[in-house]
């Protein structure tokens, strides 16, 4: 984690030229239109992106003015909610993109000409430059969001790459036991982690068992068949009041095909629905509903990180499943690589201590547990991204990372958030079972 400036600076560089190649398939209309009052217009996006790098490298950091004050309005994200973003009088592709390059070339400027200063705790093993580059790759993962719910986008067809060919044939319902006792939850990592995940603390658990794989489309395919969407005793009231209001009957995404089989639409393109992939897009009342289904249960976000970071003879926490090892291609499905997940069985190289799989990349998994403070919680270095989030009872946790996330965002104790009614973020399901 002690990466030199010129790897960090390439960290940013490597960032923007993945934005770039993501909205340059993109026609203006793409870049302008709202697709969804739950999502921004990508031009939004790109503002922002500019706006927080300027915020923090240029007027933190160098003392910069600002480039025009408008901006930190336009692009604030609590004074304007998503709704209300397809009304803003947003900077246009163009203007959006040379603001964007502008506070770059300006923070390269200045970047080349300071020191890491170990004494500043923004600038300490380049903790600041770390977090505009991981800043600008989770909006990249909420742009892919975007253009999910768009119909018709099919320029992102060509963005496709294959996956590689499934490793092994497996029995998606095996589940591990883990056996209990203390680990060590959370990180005091101040290079990389967000405020949320520290301080490490230990946590007692009892024992319990977690599904070896994520749910696959298999699993939750019967639950579907089954008719699980209609059977009242399967949801919580709040599940059933969303289930109501919303009127779901599949995954986003999933489509009936007149022979009784699923096609899966992403991206404007449509398939059939791979049963050994991991069902992806499915709300937390969706996985609470199917838990109940199987028999079985959620499980709390410090199991989920027991599972990924601890082992039978563990003295201290991976910072990865596998190791401490950052991602490579064969250990997870990162990193837009795969558009999609991979079905399961593909990463027995990322495999946990005690043999978990694919608990980073592929999707995110819901956890039971609300978004709350660790113990001895500290706010740094603003409190929008974690705190003013902790107080609302409507998130839950997902855990892990999706294919759609950056390596430089995935590891095991990262924390995700959203609403327990949201299902358009790359949203999957790993049950866990109570030891009886
Ligand atoms: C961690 C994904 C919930 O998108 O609201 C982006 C990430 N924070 N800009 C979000 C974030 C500030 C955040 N999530
Ligand atoms: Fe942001």
């Amino acid at each position: 984690m002690h990466d030199t400036k010129a790897a960090l600076l390439r960290e940013l560089e490597e960032r923007r030229a993945r934005s770039h190649e993501m909205i340059g398939v993109l026609d203006d209309d793409a870049l302008h239109r709202q697709f969804d009052p739950i999502m921004s217009p990508l031009v939004w996006d790109v503002g922002h992106i500019g706006n927080f790098e300027e915020i923090w490298l240029l007027r933190r950091l160098g003392g910069h003015a600002p480039h025009d004050v408008r901006y930190d309005e336009l692009y604030n994200p609590f004074d304007n909610p998503r709704w209300v973003r397809g009304d803003l009088p947003l900077l246009d592709r163009a203007a959006a993109s040379a603001y964007a390059a502008d506070v770059r070339a300006e923070a390269l400027d200045l970047l080349s000409r300071l020191d890491l200063d170990p004494a500043d705790p923004l600038l300490r093993d380049g903790y600041v430059i770390r977090m505009v580059a991981q800043h600008e790759a989770q909006h990249q993962e909420t742009m892919l969001q975007a253009l999910d719910l768009a119909p018709g986008i099919g320029a992102y067809a060509l963005a496709a790459r294959p996956l590689r060919p499934r490793a092994r044939t497996v029995d998606d319902t095996e589940r591990i036991t883990i056996g209990g006792g203390p680990f060590a939850l959370g990180t005091d990592d101040t290079a990389a982690a967000y405020d949320n995940e520290r301080p490490r603390h230990r946590v007692e658990l009892a024992g319990f068992r977690i599904d070896r794989f994520p749910v696959t489309n298999r699993r939750y395919g019967r639950f579907v068949a089954e008719g699980g969407y209609r059977r009242r005793e399967l949801w919580s009231d709040d599940g059933w009041a969303w289930r109501q209001q919303v009127d779901h009957e599949a995954p986003q995404g999933w489509i009936p095909e007149a022979d009784g089989s699923w096609s899966v639409r992403r991206f404007g393109w449509r398939r059939p629905l791979d049963p050994a992939e991991p069902v992806m897009h499915v709300s937390w009342f969706e996985a609470e509903a199917f838990a109940r289904f199987e028999g079985g249960r959620l499980p709390t976000e410090a199991e989920w990180e027991k599972a990924a970071t601890w082992g039978p003879d563990a003295k201290r926490p991976r910072r990865y499943p596998w190791g401490d090892a950052p991602p490579t291609p064969d250990r997870a499905n990162l990193d837009q690589r795969g558009w999609g997940p991979a079905p399961v069985g593909s990463y027995p190289a990322g495999a946990s201590a005690y043999g978990v799989e694919q608990l980073i990349g592929d999707v995110y998994e819901w956890t039971a547990s609300r978004f709350l403070p660790y113990p001895g919680y500290r706010t740094f270095p603003y409190p929008e991204y974690s705190e003013v989030f902790f107080d609302d009872p409507e998130f839950r946790v997902l855990r892990g990372a999706s294919w759609a996330t950056s390596p430089s965002v995935a590891r095991s104790t990262f924390r995700n958030w959203d609403y327990r009614k949201r299902r358009q973020i790359m949203s999957g399901i790993r049950l866990a079972w109570d030891l009886r």
